[in-house]
């Protein structure tokens, strides 16, 4: 007996609301405002891209976090990061940062360099409440670490997390959520099916191009997808788009800054314990 697919469909696109963050740093907030203050575990989805150094040569100077994990992608440009506890790194093009904040750390992320394209995108995976105070941790992978999956119609994937219908497992792990976090290259025309957890979020942002749904989505929209098995999307030109999915925790959300928690008494120790 065969079970029919159930796919997904295309239920809201988002633009995002173009703002500022850290020091002077232009960006696009794709999730975290108005149009989509969440979708569940995810909390903020930023996409950064210029080549005019004025507009993120300011970085993000010293600034902490808790109770939620931040995963830093970059397509060009690098970024340097320390942390209070003494951890110092350098993200690369292609190269992916997944940190876990946990019970707090303070850290600056600051562009290595001082002209050039710097773009990528950072996404905020909210922390079940059993793992928020948890020990701060890292994950960190360069492009050589992350698996590059051929497709026969000529497609490419990057696998950061999760696993592809056809095997490659990406390196990040995590067992709060099981997020699939992949980097689609598609040529116009092809098509790219996946198999996503029925009930899981998911979302799909166009990086360059177009993909054809229902209606279509175009470069730099993100399109929240609706419950299903499996996603099937057609490039309607040479594109390249993040698919991402996550289980959702559904717990309540305090947010702050800086700083997700689940009541208002932890968000203000988080307040009260950084001294802000
Ligand atoms: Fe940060």
């Amino acid at each position: 007996m065969t079970i029919a697919k159930q796919y997904r469909k295309l239920q809201k696109v988002v633009t995002g609301n173009k703002t500022t963050d850290g020091d002077g740093v232009q960006l696009t907030r794709v999730i975290g405002s108005s149009s989509l203050m969440m979708l569940d575990p995810f909390l903020l989805l930023d996409a950064f891209g210029t080549d005019k150094p004025k507009d993120y040569i300011g970085g993000f100077p010293p600034h902490p976090h808790r109770g939620f994990e931040t995963v830093t992608y970059l397509l060009e440009g690098r970024m340097r990061h320390k942390d209070s506890a003494g951890n110092e790194g350098v993200i690369e093009p292609g190269g992916v940062q997944w940190m876990t904040a946990g019970s707090g750390i303070v850290h600056s992320e600051m562009p290595e360099q001082q002209r050039g394209l710097l773009y990528g995108f950072q996404l905020w995976v909210n922390l079940p409440a059993r793992a928020k105070m948890t020990e701060p941790a890292y994950q960190e992978f360069t492009a050589a670490q992350i698996p590059v999956e051929q497709l026969d119609n000529g497609g490419q994937v990057r696998v950061i997390a999760g696993q592809t219908n056809q095997g490659s497992i990406g390196p990040v792990i995590n067992d709060f959520v099981s997020p699939l976090y992949i980097d689609v290259s598609l040529p116009a025309g092809q098509v790219f099916e996946q198999t996503l957890a029925l009930a899981d979020n998911a979302f799909v942002y166009v990086i360059e191009g177009e993909l054809g749904f229902s209606e279509s989505l175009g470069e730099g929209q993100l399109g929240v997808l609706s419950e299903g098995d499996t996603i099937q999307v057609k490039a309607q030109q040479d594109s390249r788009f993040l698919l991402v999915a996550a289980t959702p925790l559904n717990e309540p959300v305090v947010r702050g800054g800086p700083f997700v928690m689940n009541t208002k008494q932890e968000l203000q120790q988080a307040f009260a314990d950084f001294g802000r």
